[in-house]
């Protein structure tokens, strides 16, 4: 498929080989085309990786915080768990969110807190809604410290963004589900990955090696959780779908 811009006409042309399709900038199709194009250019020149918060780099896409944010104030969890700290960015987001709040925490987990970063955490002023578990997220021994520190908690909410191969997220939805508190989320990270197969420093075997397929082979094991879209809390817009790179990861809770 080849996609034009047309900036002066205002409309972008789809052309899949046998015919050329114009589609006006305010159709939301228009809106979805460019982005997706958007998404995969981003990926080539690395956009996710040039953002903070709160002074940590954060590995996500600004959509997507703006959307985790929405759904801790929605859900307004006790302790909220994400396996995948890296530099602490988005655990940092949860706690200010928590902060702002003035209720929750959260529990990071990763296989490797690299001591800078784990300084910097711990340095944090808003380290005292942070707690870190260094191991692998699906270790039985990992998993037994995270219920540890999740002991008397009503609320949960569970963030997987650490290694993404299909089989570590399966084992992730099997174990973090449990802790998942009714009408709570368990949010799949970078389902991206099955579109960006092919692009530079991906695999060929992304096409199924991701978390989409894990969260898809879960779902149809299941019917505790159902995939739900990310729900704007405000929407005047007429775009009608979100720019992200967890495309169909957040799985809620229903029974
Ligand atoms: C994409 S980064 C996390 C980004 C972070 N959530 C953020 O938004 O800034 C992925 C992290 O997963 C960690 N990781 C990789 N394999 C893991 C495993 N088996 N268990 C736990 N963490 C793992 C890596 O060490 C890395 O820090």
């Amino acid at each position: 498929m080849i996609l034009r811009i047309d900036t002066e006409g205002a409309v972008v042309e789809v052309d899949d080989g046998d015919a050329t399709r114009r589609i006006p900038f305010s159709d939301p199709e228009a809106f979805a085309l460019v982005s997706k194009a958007w998404l995969r250019i981003g990926w080539d020149v690395k956009y996710v990786y040039r953002f903070t918060w709160l002074g940590r780099p954060i590995i996500q896409l600004p959509e997507d915080i703006v959307r985790l944010q929405e759904l801790v104030f929605r859900t307004k969890p006790d302790v909220i768990v994400e396996t995948g700290v890296a530099h602490g960015g988005s655990l940092v987001l949860f706690a200010s969110v928590c902060e702002a709040l003035g209720h929750g925490r959260v529990v990071g987990v990763d296989i490797e807190i690299r001591p800078p970063n784990r300084a910097a955490i711990e340095a944090h002023p808003l380290s005292h809604r942070i707690t870190l578990v260094e191991g692998s997220s699906i270790d039985q021994r990992t998993f037994a410290r995270v219920r540890e520190n999740v002991e008397g908690a009503k609320r949960i909410l569970v963030l997987l963004d650490s290694s993404h191969a299909k089989e570590h997220v399966r084992e992730e939805l099997r174990l973090y589900s449990t802790l998942v508190s009714l009408g709570s989320y368990i949010v799949v990270a970078d389902g991206i990955m099955r579109d960006l197969a092919g692009a530079p420093r991906t695999n060929e075997d992304w096409r199924w090696n991701n978390p989409l397929s894990a969260a898809d082979d879960f779902l149809a094991e299941t019917d505790r959780f159902v995939r739900e879209e990310s729900a704007p809390l405000f929407d005047e817009g007429t775009a009608g779908t979100d720019v992200t790179y967890s495309p169909g990861g957040w799985l809620r809770r229903v029974r």
